[in-house]
């Protein structure tokens, strides 16, 4: 049986990668194989590739350069790592994945979502996420828990108003497909969040463990 496909999407600081390994957890106690990765990155050509994308650097780099490196990344991360899980009946664990190149290149940086989906279906055909969890809290909020972290990267050296397209632009997709996305209140203590993230799985492992 086909593996499923989980990721995990939000702005900055929202609480992503530190509920993946939670998630990781419910599913291999209830005896699943887990693969747990990230965008931009995953495996080591595309984790070179995001290190070009976040290094801040003195030339601006161009949002298409932006949008075709980080397509690049996502090509080789699912042509070598998310799709022979999937097909092998993996759980494959995503902590961002296509929704953020709708929220980041085309929300923040105001790209055409039109030229997005045609890279989304040049690169992906009809590879989807099973489930979308978006980790959703203020900009403030979130850029005040990732500031802890010290030394900003490329994307993170932006403005508020660029992280509250990302924010608008993620709920946007989240109301266009309810079906996908399960919204998490990510503004709660770690806990609350993590009790919505279990009641979601619970259901996801009931529905999807079926033969
Ligand atoms: N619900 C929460 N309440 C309070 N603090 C939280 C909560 N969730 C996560 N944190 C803390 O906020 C910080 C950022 O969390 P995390 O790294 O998981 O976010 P992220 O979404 O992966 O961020 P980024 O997009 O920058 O990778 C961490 O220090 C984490 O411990
Ligand atoms: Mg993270």
């Amino acid at each position: 049986m086909r593996g499923r496909f989980i990721t995990f999407e939000g702005g900055e600081g929202a609480g992503k990668s530190s509920n993946v390994q939670l998630v990781a957890r419910f599913l291999r106690d209830h005896g699943a194989e887990v693969v747990v990765t990230r965008e931009p990155g995953g495996t080591p050509l595309a984790e070179d590739i995001r290190n070009l994308l976040l290094a801040p650097r003195d030339e601006i780099m161009q949002a298409d350069t932006e949008l075709l490196l980080m397509f690049a990344a996502r090509a080789q991360h699912v042509g070598a790592l998310i799709e022979p899980a999937l097909q092998r009946g993996a759980w494959v664990l995503s902590d961002r994945f296509v929704d953020a190149s709708y929220a980041y290149q085309g929300g923040g940086r105001g790209l055409s979502m039109q030229r997005i989906s045609a890279l989304e279906e040049l690169v992906l055909g009809g590879l989807k996420p099973d489930l979308t969890l978006l980790f959703d809290v203020p900009v403030e909020v979130g850029l005040a828990r990732a500031g802890r972290r010290g030394d900003l990267d490329r994307i993170e050296q932006e403005d508020m108003a660029f992280f509250q397209r990302i924010r608008d632009t993620y709920l946007q997709r989240a109301e266009a497909e309810p079906q996908r996305f399960q919204v998490l209140n990510a503004a709660a203590p770690l806990q609350q969040v993590q009790e919505q993230l279990l009641g979601t799985l619970t259901r996801c492992w009931q529905q999807w463990s079926q033969p």
